[in-house]
């Protein structure tokens, strides 16, 4: 059996897969983790196809790390025009990565190249169950409604063979009520694979086991992160995971902050790139991740999030319910907090 070293304790590995989050107490620990994950992660079958349903920022960088790293890669839409949006997303943000591995030249033959080997790993499908058909893992990256991926998910789990894994990438559901729609197999082999916009930049991705995940699928998905050259962390199927459960009461906290009069927001952001080291400020990030992202998160939580509901932490902000409803989304719609007239939404600086 393996075995590793957890807080200087020794405790069979299976233990550790199966906590949400482990306690290392030393790097030596962490290393010794990562081997034996790694080692055991090796029996499992290696993901090299997949499908990624849904073309917007998010699932069009999810194809576009895995294309780089040679995977073969559906990318799914409803129609021609999102498909279309989402090469167009892909092949910007190929031409910048492009641009820092050739020598600034992003036109150049040798940048060409490189663009058009990680583009012939994408295939662009309209047909959710035959991409899903032939793939062993699939990423759903749609619209945040919970009847809506419970419907897709429902589809694939009968046109999926068996093995092939599920993941949602949402950020505000509970993974366990979008896998409630697959039969009892396949939810053994469901889980949340939550990735960062930027996606190309962002070297993050919370897997989110629910107790019904296996643990070689949980290797599985530890693996192909590392494939695709990003750092994995496991979590809980817990309202936010980790990263959106700290960074939302934060940007909250700023929209009050602003609301009570007690800075403004460009001292805020100011503060907090100079101050804390962020690379955005609150307002910057709201505007950057959407304004009514950031609501929608919220009033889910205030309402039924467990261990959040009624929580003035994620309570409404009058500040942001005003912007959403006059639909200043931020980055996307080219106005939220600041103005971003004739920039791209997800480039540039304001
Ligand atoms: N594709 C490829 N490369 C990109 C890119 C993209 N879409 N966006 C940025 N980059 C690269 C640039 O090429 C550049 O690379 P280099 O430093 O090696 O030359 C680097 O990123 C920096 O980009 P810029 O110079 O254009 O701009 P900034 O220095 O201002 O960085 C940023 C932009 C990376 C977005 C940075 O401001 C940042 O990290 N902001 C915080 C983002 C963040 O917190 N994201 C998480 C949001 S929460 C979330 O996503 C969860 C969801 O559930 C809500």
């Amino acid at each position: 059996m393996f075995t590793t070293i957890l807080a200087g304790r020794t405790a069979p590995l299976a233990a550790t897969r199966s906590r949400a989050v482990p306690r290392v107490a030393t790097r030596a620990a962490q290393a010794a983790i990562s081997l034996h994950v790694a080692g055991y992660a090796s029996q499992v079958k290696p993901i090299e196809r997949i499908a990624v349903v849904g073309s917007g920022l998010m699932g069009a960088g999810v194809v576009q790390v895995a294309a780089q790293a040679g995977l073969h890669v559906y990318m799914v839409d409803l129609n021609d025009e999102s498909l279309r949006k989402g090469e167009k997303i892909i092949t910007s943000s190929l031409k910048r990565v492009a641009k820092k591995k050739f020598g600034g030249d992003a036109e150049g033959a040798d940048a060409r190249a490189y663009i058009d080997d990680v583009m012939s790993r994408v295939k662009l499908s309209k047909d959710s169950a035959a991409a899903a058909s032939d793939s062993q893992l699939v990423v759903e990256a749609i619209v945040e409604n919970l009847q809506t991926k419970q419907a897709l998910f429902r589809g694939l789990d009968k046109a999926a063979p068996a093995e092939t894994i599920f993941v949602s990438n949402t950020s505000s559901l509970p993974i366990g009520d979008i896998a409630s729609a697959t039969g009892a197999a396949r939810q053994a082999q469901f889980a949340g694979m939550h990735f960062f916009n930027p996606v190309p930049q962002m070297k993050l991705v919370e897997i989110i086991r629910t107790p019904q995940t296996s643990d070689a699928v949980f290797d599985a998905l530890v693996a192909v992160t590392k494939k695709i050259g990003k750092v994995p962390v496991a979590c809980k199927d817990t309202p936010g995971f980790i990263v959106n459960r700290l960074l939302v009461p934060y940007m909250m906290e700023a929209l009050r902050l602003v609301e009570r009069g007690d800075a403004s927001k460009e001292d805020v952001d100011t503060a907090m790139k100079l101050g804390a080291g962020y690379p955005m400020g609150p307002f910057e990030l709201l505007d950057y991740v959407g304004l009514d992202t950031t609501k929608y998160i919220t009033d889910g939580w205030y309402q039924f999030g467990k261990g959040l509901k009624g929580d003035k932490l994620v309570g409404p902000s009058s500040l942001l319910d005003k912007l959403v409803e006059e639909k200043k989304l931020g980055r996307k719609s080219g106005e939220g907090f600041y103005s971003y007239q004739g920039v791209g939404a997800d480039k540039g600086k304001r």
